[in-house]
């Protein structure tokens, strides 16, 4: 890193909500947005003449926050001729340029933080304290792939025995799709884009529908810290439309996808489609998240870290505990204490402190979560529901619930919310639990609450996943020190904010000269 850039400095701190002044900042800039918040697409050359669809506040679907408005045709094939021209300049640009730019944006971010803290209350839901996670990740994000890209796009001499000079360089692929969820509309969208530029890139950024609004305003923050508009631009639309016409054009060399398992597919068929190009694929994608807790687990230590892993954020982080397998020597203690945790928890406006779960993401989520919320009726128990605070009637909220099952095959599928199961075993079981879990396909988080360091060595040495916490929630990967992202269903590798992750964003030369 280059001494006194923002490189060299740790992870964010955020913003500390034990602080009045800070947090009377914060609470002002919730306030301050009104409904006249814009997104449309950013592309030199293009213009847009599309509806404009408005943005409600998932805590209250009444309040408009914003409008935005689609990306088409036109707009697409002018945005990706303007990548095209671009990339070869935004290649040769030094590396120390590109990161530099990146380590502005980060600064940038990091002073703004009020105001996209509260961008993502308004338009995602979020807590107040998952808008500062947010937006700390996404400066993290953006220093960290500064950071490793001043690292390896540096001519690498090779050791050798010929005679000959060899050296391994690196370049960027050339344009790249970058397409992201909604329920980190700004660390993910951030992060993608940070990664595809640190490497030379050129970018054609698309959002996820619901949350178009942060995007617009990452990217405009980001031209502001220096990226040229033809290297970086926005194509807000649908991912039937916008997002399939990106995968399956030729002219874009890599995607960086993370969303649903369903839609991964989906790209990756696109891209096998193509004639005359082969893409990379870089996707992560859902999971089917345990957490096995033995009877040596601490039952307090436990509760609390399952319900930080099954709650935070609404549950709407893939990372969340979707299944707690309980010994049953401690099961019923256990489930009595979840229970009464519960009661506890703060369900209503995320722009409260107080808060502990907002709503979910909009209206298709939340009947998602009804329809097996009556599936399990039918067959399962239901150990608790939270209750809901009196000013949810007009959001998009889901009351938290646990419920017991018999059998993991009882869940079919990712349940993208609040909604934790519970599944007591015996001692003997240890190796079918851990069967059962690998036999969903998913593998990104696993929790482990265990004191018999063989228990836990033994399965986290079995597990089929990505990330593994022990003795603590499964949630908040920080980057550059808890790299993030699953294997097989829940995706290609490598990890998001971990040192392998930019080199997938890059080509390799060998040069050879005899010297
Ligand atoms: P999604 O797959 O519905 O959408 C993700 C993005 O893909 C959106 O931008 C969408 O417009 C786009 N898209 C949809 N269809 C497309 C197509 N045919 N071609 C190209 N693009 C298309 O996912 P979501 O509902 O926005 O996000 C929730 C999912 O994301 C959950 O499954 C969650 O587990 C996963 N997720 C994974 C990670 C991770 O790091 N592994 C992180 C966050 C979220
Ligand atoms: N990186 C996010 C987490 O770890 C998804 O929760």
């Amino acid at each position: 890193a280059v001494p006194g850039s923002s490189a060299d400095r740790d992870n964010s701190m955020g913003i500390n909500l034990n602080n009045d002044e800070q947090l009377r900042a914060l609470a002002k800039q919730v306030d301050a947005i009104e409904a006249d918040w814009r997104a449309m697409p950013l592309v030199p050359g293009a213009s847009t003449s599309g509806a404009q669809v408005p943005v409600t506040n998932p805590a209250d679907r009444r309040q408009v926050v914003g409008r935005w408005q689609s990306s088409d045709a036109g707009t697409i094939e002018r945005a990706l001729c303007n990548a095209v021209e671009a990339q070869p300049g935004w290649d040769a640009t030094p590396v120390d340029t590109r990161a530099a730019m990146l380590e502005r944006a980060a600064d940038l971010l990091e002073a703004r933080m009020p105001q996209y803290i509260a961008m993502c209350t308004r338009e995602a839901g979020k807590t107040i304290p998952d808008g500062v996670a947010e937006v700390r990740e996404a400066v993290d994000f953006l220093r960290y792939y500064a950071g490793e890209a001043r690292k390896l796009f540096v001519p690498d001499p090779l050791p050798g025995p010929t005679g000959e000079t060899n050296t391994l360089q690196h370049a960027g692929r050339g344009v790249f799709a970058c397409i992201s969820p909604w329920n980190f509309p700004l660390a993910i969208f951030v992060g993608q884009v940070a990664a595809a530029l640190a490497a030379g890139n050129s970018v054609l950024a698309k959002p996820a529908e619901q949350t178009n609004l942060v995007g617009f305003a990452a990217v405009k923050l980001l031209h502001e810290a220096g990226i040229p508009d033809k290297v970086l631009q926005f194509l807000p639309g649908d991912g039937a439309t916008v997002g399939a016409a990106l995968t399956s054009d030729p002219r874009v060399s890599g995607v960086v996808f993370t969303g649903s398992n369903a839609t991964a597919l989906a790209i990756n068929r696109a891209l096998a489609a193509r004639d005359g190009a082969i893409g990379v694929l870089i996707a992560e994608t859902g999971g089917q998240n345990a957490l096995i807790a033995d009877s040596s687990a601490l039952p307090e230590q436990l509760v609390k870290d399952a319900l930080a892993s099954a709650f935070t954020s609404a549950g709407q982080r893939c990372s969340a505990a979707r299944v707690l397998f309980v010994q049953d020597d401690i099961a019923d203690h256990v489930i009595d204490m979840l229970t009464g945790a519960m009661a506890e928890l703060k369900v209503g406006d995320p722009a409260l402190l107080s808060t502990d779960v907002g709503p979910v993401i909009d209206e298709d989520a939340l009947r998602m979560l009804e329809a097996h919320a009556e599936r399990m009726a039918g067959e399962a128990r239901l150990i608790a529901q939270a209750a809901m605070d009196d000013d949810t009637a007009h959001g998009t909220y889901f009351a938290p619930r646990a419920w017991e099952l018999q059998s993991l095959s009882q869940l079919k599928r990712e349940n993208f919310g609040p909604a934790l199961h519970v599944i007591r075993w015996k001692g003997e079981e240890l190796d079918a639990v851990i069967d059962a879990i690998n036999s969903t396909g998913y593998g990104l988080t696993l929790g482990i609450h265990s004191r018999i360091d063989d228990t836990v060595e033994r399965i986290a040495a079995r597990a089929r996943v990505g990330n593994v916490y022990v003795n603590r929630n499964q949630i908040g990967a920080v980057v550059g020190v808890q790299p993030f992202g699953g294997q097989r269903l829940s995706g290609t590798g490598p990890k998001a904010g971990g040192p392998h992750y930019l080199p997938r964003f890059a080509t390799e030369k060998t040069v050879t000269i005899n010297t």
